[in-house]
C-alpha cells in the first residue's frame, strides 16, 4: 500500500512514522509513505504556497497552483492513484471507510493548511475526508491517522494474528471490557466468567458487555450495528434491569 502526502510540514510525519508498529511495516515493505512538500510545487523567488481571500475574511487560504502541480507530477506516474483532501468538511472516517480505502493500491493525501485550500483543489479530489467533528492546525495529524488506521488492517502488519473481528467498531460495536493479570488489583477482581474456562459463556459474556458498553457510550451505532434477535433479548434485559424501561 503506497501513501503519498503532500504537506508543507514533511517533517510532522518523520517520528510517527518511524516508530513502533508502522515503522516496521514501513521496513518491510508492507507499507511506503512517500512525502512530497507542496512549497517545491510553488513558483516565484519565495514559493508563496499561501495567500489572501478574495472577498475578505480573516487568515490565508492555501493557493490552488502548488497542490494541483503536485496531484499531477504523483498522477503522472500513478494515475490509478486515488486523491483524498484531508478537510474538516469531508466525509466522517469510520472504520467502515478505513476498510474500504486499505483495498486501495495506493493513496495520495492533501494536507490543508491555514483557513482551507481554494476551492478549486476540491475539482480535482477524489474524495474529502475528516477525521471528527472539530478544527486540527493542519491536516498533517489527520493524515497520520488515515495511515495507521489503515496500515493495522493491512495483512503482516499487526503480525500473524492480524485486526481482530472483537476490535472495537469491527462489528458495528465497541469492544468487551478486556483484563489481563493481576487476578485482583487494589480490591478489583477480574470478573469470575473469564476465569472459568467456560468459552461459550464468556463469548455471551463478552457480547452483553459490548452491548452494553455501546448502548450506554454510542447508542448512535446500535441501529446501524446489524443486530440479532439475540442481541435485541440481550439489549432489552439490560435496559430493563438498568431501569430505563
Ligand atoms: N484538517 C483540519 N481539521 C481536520 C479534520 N477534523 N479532519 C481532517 N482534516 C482536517
Amino acid at each position: 500500500m503506497i501513501f503519498d502526502i503532500l504537506t508543507l510540514f514533511p517533517e510532522m510525519f518523520r517520528s510517527p512514522l518511524e516508530g513502533s508498529i508502522i515503522g516496521k511495516a514501513c521496513e518491510a515493505g508492507l507499507i511506503q509513505v512517500n512525502l512530497f512538500n507542496i512549497r517545491d510545487y510553488a513558483e516565484g523567488k519565495h514559493r508563496v504556497t499561501d495567500d489572501y481571500p478574495y472577498g475578505g475574511g480573516k487568515g490565508m487560504i492555501m493557493k490552488p497552483e502548488p497542490i494541483i502541480r503536485g496531484i499531477e507530477v504523483i498522477q503522472a506516474d500513478n494515475p490509478e492513484a486515488r486523491v483524498i483532501l484531508m478537510t474538516p468538511q469531508g466525509y466522517l472516517l469510520r472504520q467502515e471507510l478505513v476498510k474500504k480505502l486499505a483495498q486501495q493500491p495506493h493513496l495520495v493525501l492533501i494536507c490543508g493548511r491555514y483557513e482551507g485550500v481554494d476551492e478549486r483543489v476540491r475539482d480535482v479530489v477524489d474524495e474529502e475526508i475528516s477525521i471528527g467533528d472539530y478544527v486540527l492546525t493542519g491536516g498533517e495529524l489527520a493524515a497520520l491517522v488515515v495511515i495507521d488506521a489503515i496500515a493495522r488492517l493491512i495483512p503482516g502488519v499487526l503480525g500473524d494474528e492480524g485486526a481482530s473481528e472483537d476490535d472495537s467498531f469491527a462489528q458495528g460495536l465497541l469492544e468487551y471490557p478486556q483484563y489481563t493479570r493481576p487476578r485482583e488489583f487494589a480490591g478489583r477482581k477480574v470478573p469470575e466468567i473469564l476465569l472459568s474456562g467456560d468459552h461459550l459463556a464468556i463469548e455471551q459474556w463478552r457480547k452483553q458487555e459490548a452491548l452494553r458498553r455501546t448502548w450506554e457510550r454510542r447508542s448512535d451505532l446500535l441501529s446501524q450495528a446489524g443486530l440479532s434477535e439475540g442481541d435485541h433479548r440481550i439489549l432489552d434485559e439490560l435496559k430493563r434491569s438498568s431501569g430505563t424501561e
